[in-house]
């Protein structure tokens, strides 16, 4: 697909569950006055403890935070979740929905994701949406139908426009820290996929999409990767904890 102008990169950092106050501090800082140079869009998702912590050390700064789930409720008897009016609360810009740990180690389904897409939303966050096949469905073939059909569980809630509202991410399940990263004509491939699709329904949402890869990126890599037409950027877990390779991969977009 040609594009008129660049879409301006965006890499966001997912640390999972990493952290505490005394190493935050360092990575914090060293990320906001290394992002402080580049022109593209930089974030990190951080754990609910530390979005204090983010908002301190980054207001001010080009350097966005954001949660790394969202609770699919407004507010209510729901102990120990999080709503997105809370995140926002904080300042907190973006929230992640349906990471792939979600959904297989705490249940996410296509309809919870899109409950929680819709929440952020409405919230006044951006959801940073996650889609992605596992090892097996690759092996079977299916990635396309499993990445096609939790795409359009989220398009079928939330509408065209509000996709547009959105990024998007892919990021094959086996490829997530496990050092094996899709090759940039893999991962191409998949992104083409996700933005044709969402062209046949709204070909300008498809066009002004962002669309995120993630799975083992590291400075070594993101060149080629973020280099595919259809990449716009990156969404990293594992060098996201490391402030040079972190800020080596925001570089390379
Ligand atoms: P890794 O970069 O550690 O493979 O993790 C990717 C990821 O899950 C980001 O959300």
């Amino acid at each position: 697909m040609a594009y008129t102008m660049p879409r301006i990169k965006f890499v966001a950092g997912n640390w999972k569950m990493h952290g505490n106050l005394a190493s935050n501090l360092a990575l914090l800082t060293a990320v906001r006055s290394g992002a402080a140079s580049l022109g593209g869009q930089v974030a990190v998702c951080v754990p609910y403890p530390y979005l204090a912590q983010a908002q301190a050390l980054l207001a001010g700064s080009n350097v966005a935070w954001g949660a790394q789930d969202v609770s699919e409720h407004a507010q209510g008897a729901y102990t120990g979740e999080v709503s997105a009016a809370m995140l926002n609360d904080f300042g907190c810009r973006y929230a992640i929905v349906g990471h792939s740990e979600r959904r297989s180690f705490y249940g996410d389904t296509d309809t919870v994701v899109a409950a929680k897409f819709m929440a952020a939303l409405k919230a006044g966050l951006t959801p940073i949406l996650c889609v992605g096949e596992t090892l097996a469905e690759r092996e079977a073939g299916i990635t396309a139908e499993v990445v096609i059909r939790q795409m359009e569980a989220v398009m079928a809630v939330a509408g065209m426009a509000a996709l547009g509202e959105a990024v998007v991410a892919y990021e094959p399940v086996w490829a997530i820290g496990t050092g094996k990263t899709a090759t940039p004509a893999q991962a191409q491939e998949v992104h083409a996929m996700i933005r044709a699709r969402v062209a046949r329904d709204d070909a300008a949402v498809a066009e002004g999409l962002q669309i995120l890869y993630g799975g083992s990126v590291k400075p070594s890599n993101a060149r080629e990767l973020f280099g595919q037409p259809d990449i716009d950027g990156g969404l990293i877990g594992g060098a996201s904890l490391v402030a040079d390779d972190f800020l080596g991969i925001c570089a390379a977009g």
